[in-house]
């Protein structure tokens, strides 16, 4: 049984750099998270904000001569300004050089004080300056900063300490008995794991004159807190704790998503502080994996940071979160590519989701008047679609709630495939002329089916889906218990003007110059390592095979000679969906003059390909004629622009 209510927080994201692509992740896949549960009914709350206080935050601002404030001030706004041109909606934003989470950070350390779970003491050890911490000598390694690999430092020091090993064993109870506290499961046996080294107090204080920019401790001001009991802080100082109501409605309900790499601080550190404050432990902590580039993490030091604004900026918002959402399994690491994305944008979004709805949107101007058709009662065919599209809504909240959620999304996608096929299948084109009212049983399942797809994608892409729900003619569907099939009124008018997702080019594309080929006989692929037993004979395909390549009817709207060859022409095709640059080379046979205006067929999905620095996005079929000519193959009468041939 689902929750009815969350309260869903990101990490407070550090000042001392710029957001980017690791940052964009957990803020979008709590976004999603969040839109999720309110459209499975729930009411919840979601929280970001920025960690302002510290060494590391001290030392940025020293490097750009400004005060700390200043600098914590400017860069804030980066993060604030970043997230609603990610379609982010959280409902807090907390910034722990706020008063209200001061004033939390002292309260919670007067009171540690007051019962004597806070004690002062000389400590010596080796301190990390870029860790902001100290460690054991046995914990360091090769000498140096386990975290940092930098140097440390032996130093002396009266320093306020937190009774964090008193409370070990109720965490470790806390953790056996409730599965789905630390997810997913193979972290909580990370912490249990570290549980059983025993639990050292935690110091929580750092001396003035080594770090003055942090909240200063109430029972000694020559004292500053440590910045992460600072900033952990805050997950109970944005609603209000003690005192606010708020904090008595969400706090129960509370989810913490964060990164691997802040697992011990939220579950061991965060929690003992809670149980220590008589404070309920959150429902979960979920850690993430990371985005890698070239197998590293992206990380600002290492130079390897993907700028999601200039991500969000070439290919949208969306397709961004998309990507994030699809090709990130939660809690496991994910190599980010550009070409990954592109794939991701031309395969699912620009093809498989787009091009339906454009082609469904496009026979129903063309026969319909632009209104949705009455579907009348269906046939076992379509019954099928519906008792799939009706048994997603079940599939795609199971899914996320054990946060699957690249599952949830690719069943949906499952779903648009299907009615793909089935349009395919029914071919309403075909049946219009002999059976309308067949035709208009296809289309209704398409529109139909698409208006349920559009529903459960949206807490993926909340604006394009929200302009596919408006281009179905269908109002919005904010909650997943009025998504009933039947809820598109036939008479609705569709308005699909653009292409959806534009198809992209592939960024690192840049194969050498190579003259355009007419059409060859697919090459036998490699057997693919899962291949069956029964392989098919030598020079032959099997039918998976051959459903690979996507022939599709293009419409070709201008030509023109490519200057420097005689042989090829730089066609403009319309292909339903978009429009595609060709460049062929059928120069020597054909005029361009001869094939503007004709309807010719292409391989859709080859991959794109410069031939004479141009991008080349398909191939027209042709053949040769005994006489040295060349026959375009086309279809024999007008079809829709877009359409698969099979
Ligand atoms: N300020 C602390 C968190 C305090 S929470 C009370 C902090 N900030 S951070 O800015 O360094 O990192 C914030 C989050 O970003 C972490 O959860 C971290 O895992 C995540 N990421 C940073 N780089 C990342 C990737 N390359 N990939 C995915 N997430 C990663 O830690």
């Amino acid at each position: 049984m689902a929750a009815d209510r969350y309260y869903n927080t990101t990490p407070l994201y550090y000042l001392n750099a710029k957001p980017h692509i690791g940052h964009a992740y957990c803020t979008v896949l709590v976004d999603a998270m969040t839109r999720f549960e309110r459209l499975f009914g729930a009411e919840v709350h979601f929280l970001t904000g920025t960690d302002e206080h510290g060494q590391k935050v001290q030392k940025a601002a020293e490097q750009r001569g400004l005060t700390p404030q200043q600098h914590v001030d400017e860069l804030q706004a980066a993060f604030r300004d970043l997230w609603p041109t990610l379609h982010i909606a959280y409902d807090d934003f907390i910034r722990t050089t706020e008063p209200r989470h001061t004033q939390a950070v002292r309260t919670l350390l007067q009171r540690l004080y007051d019962q004597g779970d806070i004690y002062v003491q000389d400590y010596a050890g080796w301190y990390s300056t870029a860790a902001e911490r100290f460690w054991a000598e046995e914990e360091l390694v090769d000498g140096k900063c386990p975290d940092t690999g930098l140097e440390v430092q032996y130093i002396t020091e009266r320093n306020y300490f937190f009774k964090m090993s008193k409370y070990g064993e109720t965490l470790r109870a806390h953790i056996v008995a409730n599965p789905g506290f630390i997810r997913p499961a193979n972290r909580a046996n990370e912490v249990l794991g570290f549980l059983d080294k025993g639990l050292q107090d935690l110091c929580i204080s750092r001396p003035k004159e080594r770090l003055s920019w942090g909240i200063p401790i109430p029972f000694d001001e020559d004292y500053v807190t440590y910045v992460w009991f600072d900033a952990l802080t805050n997950y109970i100082a944005a609603l209000g704790w003690p005192d606010d109501p708020a904090f008595e409605k969400w706090w129960p309900h509370a989810n913490h998503y964060i990164g691997k790499d802040i697992l011990t601080t939220h579950s061991v550190y965060w929690t003992t502080m809670l149980l220590a404050a008589g404070v309920p432990l959150p429902q979960s902590i979920t850690a993430t994996g990371w985005w890698l580039s070239g197998d590293r993490k992206m990380s600002k030091s290492l130079g390897n940071v993907v700028d999601p604004l200039g991500m969000k900026d070439v290919y949208g918002p969306e397709v961004l979160r998309y990507f994030l959402l699809r090709d990130m399994v939660v809690g496991l690491d994910s190599n980010f590519t550009e070409e990954a994305l592109v794939k991701r944008n031309n395969s699912d979004l620009a093809n498989d989701l787009g091009n339906l709805a454009r082609r469904a949107a496009g026979l129903v101007g063309r026969y319909f008047e632009g209104k949705v058709p009455d579907g009348g009662p269906p046939t076992p065919d379509e019954e099928e679609i519906i008792a799939e599209a009706t048994s997603l809504r079940g599939r795609v909240q199971d899914l996320v709630g054990d946060l699957a959620v690249h599952n949830a999304i690719e069943e949906t996608m499952q779903l648009v495939r299907r009615l793909n096929k089935y349009m395919t299948d029914t071919a309403p084109f075909k049946t219009i002329k002999t059976d309308p009212a067949a035709a208009a049983r296809s289309l209704y399942t398409v529109l139909e089916g698409l208006r349920h797809a559009a529903c459960l994608l949206a807490p993926v892409m909340p604006e394009k889906m929200a302009e596919l729900t408006a281009a179905l003619g269908a109002e919005p569907v904010t909650l997943i218990h009025d998504l009933r099939w039947g809820g598109l009124a036939p008479g609705a008018t569709l308005t699909m003007e653009e292409a959806l997702f534009p198809r992209r080019d592939m960024p690192t594309v840049d194969a050498p110059e190579a003259p355009a080929e007419p059409a060859k006989p697919a090459k036998k692929e490699k057997a693919d390592k899962k291949a069956p037993a029964s392989e098919p004979e030598a020079g032959v395909i099997t039918f998976d095979d051959f459903m690979k390549v996507e022939l599709r009817v293009a419409t070709v709207l201008e030509a023109e000679r490519v200057s420097g060859s005689d042989k090829l022409l730089r066609l403009q095709v319309d292909l339903g969906a978009e429009r595609r640059q060709v460049v062929a080379g059928i120069g020597k046979q054909i005029a361009p003059e001869q094939i503007v205006g004709r309807q010719v067929v292409m391989v859709a999905n080859l991959a794109p390909r410069k031939i004479f620095k141009l991008e080349s996005q398909g191939m027209i079929l042709a053949i040769d004629t005994p006489e040295g000519g060349l026959e375009l193959l086309q279809p024999t009468g007008p079809v829709p622009a877009g359409e698969r041939a099979h």
